[in-house]
């Protein structure tokens, strides 16, 4: 990840490659806003603007000639559209506003951001914004070359008048903790499914655990089998790479909350017998976001040291059809003793969800939480960008407050009651499929049978989690990250209450 200070440097004396600074939209055209900016350098920019199409909008992102004034090499101008009622620019617009154009800069080695910032927590989103836009997934790229055109800046130096105060540089520090668990959940998002398989995952989670004093346990097929895990093991059973469940444990000391997660990881989702179309099939690869998520949150809880125990479930299966895979009417029994008959097998993620909720919840959390890739009807009820929450109305507003919080959109999203009846089996507890209207609720449905009355939310991140059209604001092409932040913001809410 790119190298992030903080510093106080006036920013027409800065060497660097590119100095990023705001426009904003005024009453009389665009304004050029930045920390300490010289006062000619702002007029003949804000004298320039209409010609070069400037009008300080929202992801807006134009890069000129720095001129003689400055010691940077370009100008980048990045929009910030127009100031609030109380003379501010929200949180995630300067996020945005600063990842977008650091995004823009690959090529570029180093960046200072010279964007206003009223206080710390100004500070840091500027500092996080532009780290989250400082991504690429160079991994498959084959020549050094290649990865490096591609490749992200290197250092970042946020000049703010704040940069020496003690609270500054704690807020920063957080936010390169978390761009770091984003980053890190995008690159396994990203990672090729025949490459990121099952029991790879499980040792990646190893890996990344070592040192923190977290701790992985992995339950592969024999340990699945004994243990009851019906619903994992018939989704990987057509896969001749095993499913696993993984357990990640954040324990604390003297914790002021037990929370529980658990990330739906389908490492690649064929649909199984249930096939799917093969146009866009190639984005199934992301089946596995809810789990990655869940991982780098509790390992991002550890390294911030929060006074909350945090279990990570991690849900982790190839849904494939092949010989020895699960067939539609077959039914299967999830651990705990709950049958369901499988009506479609590329309704898989509520299956291995269930075991793993069950196993959850054995270990009495206050709270649990699960985050899936899980329908592809969460889009069309809300899009590519916004989420949904399902769950105790609690909990539910829980989540959506620390997504605020965070910068991340989640929506509440209803369990109504009398959905739950289309899931009826002929011959199960229950079936895995219901109503097609309202497709997400009834997944949602479907997991609550699983939860008892543990406080529980859902968080279907279906489209949110995998970018498949362009880049915006910090957000890249491909695995996004989502979640993280808002599942990080809420543990520190609970941590704090
Ligand atoms: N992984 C998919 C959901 C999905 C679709 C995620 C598109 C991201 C983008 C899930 O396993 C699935 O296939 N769901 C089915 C359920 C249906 C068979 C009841 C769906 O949404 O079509
Ligand atoms: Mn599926
Ligand atoms: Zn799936």
């Amino acid at each position: 990840m790119a190298e992030l200070t903080l510093s106080s440097k006036n920013p027409t004396g800065v060497k660097v490659d590119a100095l990023v600074v705001g426009t904003q939209t005024t009453s009389d055209g665009v304004a050029v806003v930045g920390d300490d900016l010289p006062r000619d350098v702002v007029a003949e920019l804000e004298a320039l603007a209409p010609a070069l199409g400037i009008t300080g909008a929202r992801d807006e992102v134009r890069t000129v000639p720095a001129g003689a004034h400055l010691k940077a090499g370009v100008l980048v101008l990045t929009g910030l559209g127009a100031r609030d009622a109380s003379g501010s620019f929200p949180a995630e617009t300067l996020r945005r506003a600063a990842g977008a154009a650091v995004r823009e800069l690959t090529g570029a080695s180093s960046v200072a951001v010279a964007l206003p910032a009223a206080d710390e927590a100004e500070v840091a989103a500027i500092a996080e914004g532009a780290l989250l836009g400082a991504y690429s997934f160079t991994r498959y790229r084959e020549t050094a070359a290649g990865a490096k055109a591609a490749g992200p800046v290197a250092t970042i130096e946020v000049l703010t008048s704040l940069a020496r105060g003690a609270k500054a540089k704690a807020a920063v520090e957080r936010a390169a903790t978390i761009a770091a668990a984003v980053h890190a959940t995008r690159d396994l998002v990203n990672t090729a499914p025949n490459d990121l398989f099952p029991a790879a995952f499980a040792d990646i989670a190893k890996a990344a655990a070592k040192g923190t004093g977290v701790k992985v346990t992995v339950l592969d097929e024999k340990a699945l089998a004994a243990g009851g895990y019906g619903g994992i093991l018939a989704v990987g059973q057509g896969s001749s790479r095993g499913p696993r469940l993984v357990k990640v444990s954040y324990s604390p000391s003297r914790p002021h909350a037990k929370v529980a997660l658990v990330g739906k990881g389908i490492t690649f989702d064929s649909g199984g017998i249930s096939i799917k179309p093969a146009k866009g099939m190639e984005a199934m690869k992301s089946d596995m976001a809810g789990a990655a998520a869940v991982l780098h949150t509790v390992l991002a809880a550890s390294r911030l040291g929060l006074p909350v125990a945090v279990t990570g479930w991690l849900c982790l299966a190839e849904n494939m059809p092949s010989g020895t895979a699960q067939r539609p009417s077959d039914v299967i029994t999830i651990r705990g003793g709950k049958t369901v008959e499988v009506l479609n097998t590329d309704a898989e993620g509520r299956l291995v969800m269930a075991d793993g909720l069950v196993a959850a919840i054995e270990e009495n959390p206050d709270v649990v939480l699960d985050v899936a890739t899980l329908t592809g009807a969460q889009m069309v009820a809300l899009g590519t960008r916004v989420s949904a929450v399902m769950g105790t109305e609690s909990v539910r507003s829980e989540v959506v407050t620390a997504a605020e919080a965070a910068g991340e959109q989640f929506w509440p999203m209803p369990l109504p009651e009398e959905l739950a009846a289309s899931m009826k089996s002929k011959v199960a507890d229950i079936a895995n499929i219901g109503d097609r209207f309202g497709g997400m609720l009834v997944a949602g449905l479907f997991l609550q049978e699983f939860v008892g009355s543990t406080p529980w939310a859902h968080l279907d991140i279906a489209g949110p989690s995998f970018n498949e059209g362009s880049a915006f604001g910090y957000t890249p092409v491909g695995g996004t990250g989502v979640a993280v932040r808002t599942l990080v913001e809420l543990l520190e809410a609970r941590a704090t209450k």
